[in-house]
C-alpha cells in the first residue's frame, strides 16, 4: 500500500518567500517606467506595489498566479508599523493551500479529481475506487482495490457504545446533528489516531471513517424514525450494505435493488470532493492544530450541515415543496428576484456554469424514479423551475446555474429518505474527499496551524465599570 504516495507535492513547494521585496531600491526604476498612470512591463513574473504613503515601491513575486499575502507584511509606513494585510471575508480570492487532489474550473465547468475528468469516474468507476483515488492518488491496481475493499468492508462495525450513545438523542434528533456527535465520539474509541505522524494511524483511520460512516448514518436514521438499528452486511456492496442497515426489516436478507444501488454510487462519486470548500476548509483549519481524522472530520460534518453547503439539498425539496404546483413558479421567481427568497440548488462560488455533477446526477433521476416505481410531482416542479430560471434574466447575467444539490434531493426522496437524512448521505459521499485533504495537510510542508488576522474594530482603553455603576450602555 502506497501510503506515502499522496503527496505529489513534494519537491515541488515555492522557494522560501522574503527574499523577493527590492524595498526603496526598485522605486526610481519602476517609477520612471510608469508612464501616464501605466506601467510599462519588463516581463518578470512579479508585480511592483507602490505605497503611496510612503512613495516606496516593491517588487512581489508571482507563482502559479498567486502572490504570497505575507509579501505585503514588509510594506510599512515606519519601523514599528504591523505591516499591510490582506482582507479577504469568505476567502474569496485567497489560497490556503497548494493541492493536487481536485481540480475545478468554474467558468467551464470542469471538474477533476487527481486529473481524471468527473464524467469518466461516474461512468467507469465506483464510489471506493474514488476514494482510494483520492486518498492516494492514484488508481489502484485491481490487488490494491480488492485489498482496499476487504479493508473497508471488514471495518463497517462500531463499538457496541456507540448504540448506547446514539440511544441518549431525542426521538426526534436530526440525524445530522447526530452524525457529526458521533464522529466526533469515535475520536474516544481511537486514541491512538490522535498520533497524526504514524503512517498506520492515518491510513486505518481513513479506512474506519469510510467504513463506519454509513453505519452511523444508518443508526442515526433508524434513530429518528423509532426503528431498531440492523448491523452491517458484509457481504453487500458499500452502497448495498448502506441501504440494508436503513432499510430492513423483518426479511432475513435485504435485497438491494442494483439502480438504486447504482445511483447512489454514482452520487456518493459526485460528491467525493469539492476541494476547498466550508467543509474541507473546516476539516483543515481543525486538523491544523494537528486534530486527529475523527474531530477533525467531525468539524467538516458541522460545516456541511449549513444550508448554504450540504443542507442545501434539504432546502430544495422544502423550496419545491412550498412552491407546491407548477403554476406557481413564476410567483416564486418574482419574489426570489425582490430578494424575499432563495432559489435554493441554484449559484455556486465556485461555478458560474452548470455544475457538471448536476447534469450526471439528473441522468439518473428518471432510473430511480423506475426503480422505486414513484412519481415525483416535484421532478415537474423541478424541471420547469430549472426551465424559467434558465431564460431569466436575472439568473443568467449573475451566472446561477443548478449545482448539485438541485437534483439529489429529488432522489434521495424517491428513495425514502427523509428530509432531515439528505445531508447525512452527502456526508457519507464527502467523506474520502475529506480524509483526502486531512491527509494532505499532514504532509505539507508549509504546515501551519490556521490563524487568520483581522481588522480590529472596537474600542480601546475603556475603564472596566463596577456593576452597580454600570447604566446599560
Ligand atoms: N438565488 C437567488 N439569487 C442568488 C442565488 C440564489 N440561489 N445565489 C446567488 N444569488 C445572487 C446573489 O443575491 C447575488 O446577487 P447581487 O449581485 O444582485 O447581490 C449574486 O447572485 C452573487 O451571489 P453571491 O451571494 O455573491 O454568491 P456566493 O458565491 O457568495 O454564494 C452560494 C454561493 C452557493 C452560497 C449561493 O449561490 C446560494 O446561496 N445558493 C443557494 C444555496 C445552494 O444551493 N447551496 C449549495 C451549493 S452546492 C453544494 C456545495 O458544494 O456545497
Amino acid at each position: 500500500m502506497e501510503l506515502s504516495e499522496r503527496d505529489g507535492e513534494r519537491g515541488r513547494r515555492p522557494a522560501a518567500r522574503g527574499r523577493s521585496y527590492e524595498r526603496g531600491k526598485s522605486l526610481t526604476e519602476k517609477a520612471q517606467a510608469t508612464e501616464n498612470g501605466k506601467a510599462q512591463t519588463d516581463g518578470s513574473d512579479s508585480l511592483t506595489v507602490t505605497d503611496n504613503r510612503t512613495g516606496e515601491s516593491y517588487d512581489i513575486e508571482i507563482t502559479e498566479g498567486t502572490v504570497r499575502a505575507m509579501d505585503f507584511r514588509q510594506i510599512k509606513v515606519s519601523d514599528d508599523d504591523f505591516g499591510l494585510m490582506t482582507y479577504d471575508p469568505g476567502f474569496t480570492n485567497t489560497a490556503s493551500c497548494r493541492s493536487a487532489i481536485t481540480y475545478i474550473d468554474g467558468e467551464n465547468g470542469i471538474l477533476e479529481h487527481r486529473g481524471i475528468p468527473i464524467e469518466q469516474l461516474a461512468e467507469n468507476s465506483n464510489f471506493l475506487e474514488v476514494s482510494y483515488l483520492l486518498l492516494y492518488g492514484h488508481l489502484p491496481t485491481e490487488d490494491q482495490l480488492s485489498q482496499w475493499v476487504h479493508e473497508v468492508t471488514h471495518h463497517t462495525y462500531v463499538h457496541e457504545n456507540i448504540k448506547d450513545f446514539m440511544n441518549g438523542f431525542r426521538h426526534d434528533a436530526n440525524p445530522m446533528g447526530m452524525l457529526l456527535a458521533s464522529v466526533g465520539a469515535l475520536s474516544t474509541f481511537y486514541p491512538e489516531a490522535r498520533e497524526v505522524g504514524d503512517e498506520y494511524q492515518r491510513h486505518v483511520s481513513a479506512v474506519r471513517l469510510i467504513a463506519k460512516m454509513p453505519t452511523l448514518a444508518a443508526f442515526a436514521y433508524r434513530h429518528s424514525m423509532g426503528l431498531p438499528y440492523v448491523y452491517p452486511d458484509n457481504n453487500l456492496s458499500y452502497t448495498g450494505n448502506l441501504l440494508s442497515m436503513m432499510f430492513k426489516m423483518s426479511e432475513p436478507r435485504y435485497e438491494p435493488d442494483p439502480r438504486i444501488e447504482k445511483a447512489l454510487d454514482v452520487l456518493f462519486i459526485l460528491h467525493a470532493d469539492h476541494e476547498q470548500n466550508c467543509s474541507a476548509a473546516a476539516v483543515r483549519v481543525v486538523g491544523s492544530a494537528i486534530n486527529d481524522p475523527f474531530t477533525s472530520l467531525a468539524a467538516g460534518i458541522a460545516g456541511l450541515y449549513g444550508p448554504s453547503h450540504g443542507g442545501a439539498n434539504v432546502a430544495v425539496l422544502k423550496m419545491l415543496q412550498k412552491i407546491g404546483k407548477v403554476e406557481n413558479i413564476p410567483d416564486f421567481l418574482e419574489g426570489v428576484k425582490q430578494g424575499e427568497e432563495r432559489l435554493m440548488g441554484f449559484g455556486h462560488r465556485v461555478y458560474k456554469n452548470y455544475d457538471p455533477r448536476a447534469r450526471i446526477i439528473r441522468g439518473h433521476v428518471d432510473e430511480v424514479l423506475e426503480a422505486t416505481s414513484k412519481e415525483s410531482q416535484l421532478l415537474d416542479i423541478a424541471i420547469e423551475l430549472e426551465k424559467h430560471a434558465l431564460d431569466d434574466e436575472y439568473f443568467t447575467s449573475r451566472k446561477l446555474y443548478p449545482n448539485v444539490d438541485y437534483w439529489s434531493g429529488i432522489i434521495y426522496e424517491a428513495m425514502d429518505i427523509p428530509t432531515d437524512a439528505f445531508t447525512v448521505m452527502f456526508a457519507i459521499g464527502r467523506t474520502p474527499g475529506w480524509m483526502a485533504q486531512w491527509l494532505e495537510l499532514m504532509n505539507d510542508e508549509e504546515f501551519r496551524i490556521a490563524r487568520p488576522r483581522q481588522i480590529y474594530t472596537g474600542p480601546h482603553d475603556v475603564d472596566y465599570v463596577p456593576i452597580n455603576e454600570r447604566d446599560g450602555s
